[in-house]
């Protein structure tokens, strides 16, 4: 694309749509409720908007989420927001706006004061003028009580693989191509160094963080090693950076985070108890966890809440499970090494879960014989929650959801890259397969599922994998369909049910 409004950044090929759960209205209010913090309410009118939307799957998702909230997105590749007003029109949605000004240009925008913003994958990509700007912008559009949402490349993490996005990066202006040939050119340079066995190649990690890259999509390698302006953070330099928008750190948006146990050795936990300055204990974390990548909530104006507060919202909340109950896994590796969650305190409350939506207060009344407490009860739900296995319950059902997803299964007869679903239940976004949305599109057209979708498949010359085996019979993929479509019927179909889907 000619024109110099790039300001460094990529504008050749697109990012990818993905849907992004921690950028939920609902998420983030959990995490501050988690950290005793005061939160904007979300079941009464509300405005949100994300910068760097990207092709706005995210906003979109989340506009026809809570018809309640006004919402907003700017992304100055005029190509990504194409696609987020053409999936906002199909979808019916009128809560939100979509515009592809650069964040200088939305400066100046006529836009309402914010309760929430997010930036999702933007705050390390881009010049530290533009970082400025961002500041501003918080600054002059979020309310007081506002919530942010950032998240960002950080370092020590990135540390042994920043000089490599160096080289590519420096690379990328030396041979010339489409921007996919010279992502290959640069990729495989990184490659006969580490052939020709150059001493930076023989970084302990670096051998596996360069066998990652080669499972990565283009469009996301793309993105990350070809920009200009490519800065990993240390956390304690957003922080102050976000202390000039008058912004207070909360803590993050990754739930499991808020659990050192699950985290982190029983060493590392007594050294960060020592640590009261939250800057330097956060930095210290970061470095126990080589931290890679941090989602972080801030407000502006941290008003603290009573624990009697805090205990009795939890309890007025209904949480429900957003998988089916045999998914729910108590081991998890972690850079904690390998964590048994309890069970004689996770299972019970998967079971009632597993259930249907239960409150708080219930969920007490119901395991107190079994000696389990309302605190032991909150963590766990953080904990799950956390791991993708439960969401607090924010609505019940939604017609704005209802079109949403009816375009989302519509456009799976054509391409599989739209793999999320809105759920009113829980305002947020369930991952479902290509597979599992053709399945909805037979039901939709009220045709026998796997002769449907065996037709689709055919026509679009798709051949399907399973265990990593391609399937390159009829027989093969037709029993394999059938498979699946009955495994959708017993469970998945029940679950998005559930979920209001
Ligand atoms: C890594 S992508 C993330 C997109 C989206 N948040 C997501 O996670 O899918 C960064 C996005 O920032 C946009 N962007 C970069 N610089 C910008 C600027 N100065 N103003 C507005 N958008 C910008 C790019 O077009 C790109 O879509």
């Amino acid at each position: 694309m000619a024109g110099n409004w790039q300001d460094g950044y990529v504008t050749e090929i697109p990012y990818t749509q993905g849907f992004y759960h921690h950028l939920s209205p609902a998420n983030l209010i959990l995490c501050l409720l988690a950290k005793q913090v005061k939160f904007p309410p979300i079941d009464q009118p509300f405005t949100y908007c994300e910068l760097a939307c990207g092709q706005g799957l995210t906003t979109n998702l989340l506009a026809a989420a809570y018809p309640q909230g006004e919402f907003y997105g700017t992304d100055f590749n005029p190509t990504h927001i194409a696609q987020a007003q053409d999936l906002a029109r199909a979808a019916g949605l009128r809560n939100v706006t979509f515009s592809d000004q650069s964040f200088q240009e939305y400066l100046e925008a006529d836009l309402p004061p914010f309760d929430f913003i997010s930036l999702h994958g933007i705050y390390s990509w881009i010049s530290p003028e533009n970082r400025r700007v961002i500041q501003t912008f918080l600054q002059k559009y979020l309310k007081v009580g506002g919530v942010v949402y950032v998240s960002y490349n950080t370092l020590p993490g990135w540390g042994v693989m920043a000089p490599i996005q160096k080289l590519m990066q420096f690379y990328r202006g030396r041979v010339s191509g489409l921007a996919v040939e010279r992502l290959k050119m640069a990729l495989e340079l990184v490659e006969l160094l580490k052939t020709n066995q150059a001493v930076y190649f023989q970084h302990p990690w670096l051998a596996s963080r360069l066998e990652q890259l080669k499972a990565q999509d283009v469009h996301y390698l793309v993105h990350e090693f070809f920009n200009e302006h490519w800065h990993p953070l240390y956390v304690d330099e957003v922080m102050a950076e976000m202390g000039n928008a008058k912004l207070n750190y909360v803590g993050s948006a990754h739930l499991v985070d808020h659990v050192d146990a699950f985290n982190l050795p029983p060493a590392a936990i007594n050294h960060l108890v020592t640590l009261s300055d939250p800057m330097l204990r956060e930095l210290v974390r970061d470095f126990y966890l080589n931290a890679q990548f941090r989602r972080d909530v801030y407000v502006r104006g941290a008003v603290g809440m009573p624990g009697e507060t805090q205990a009795q919202i939890l309890q007025d909340m209904a949480f429900i499970l957003t998988v089916v109950p045999n998914l729910v896994k108590l081991e998890h590796q972690t850079t904690a090494g390998q964590v048994q969650l309890q069970a004689s305190l996770y299972q019970p409350v998967v079971d009632q879960l597993a259930q249907g939506a239960v409150t708080v207060a219930e969920l007490v009344a119901r395991l107190a014989p079994q000696g389990i407490t309302l605190q032991q009860i909150g963590q766990t739900l953080i904990v799950l929650t956390g791991l993708g296995y439960a969401h607090p319950v924010v609505g019940e059902s939604g017609l704005l959801t209802e079109r949403f997803n009816q375009v989302i299964v519509e456009r799976a007869e054509l391409a599989g890259d739209l793999q999320f679903l809105a759920s009113p239940v829980i305002g947020n976004g369930v991952k479902v397969s290509h597979l599992e949305l053709l399945f909805l599109l037979a039901e939709q057209r009220q045709q026998p599922p796997v002769e449907f979708v065996w037709q689709i498949l055919s026509r679009r010359g798709l051949q399907l994998t399973h265990e990593g085996k391609v399937l390159d019979t009829p027989e093969a993929t037709l029993a394999f369909l059938r498979e699946q479509a009955a495994q959708f019927t017993q469970q998945g179909r029940p679950l998005l049910q559930r979920l209001g889907i």
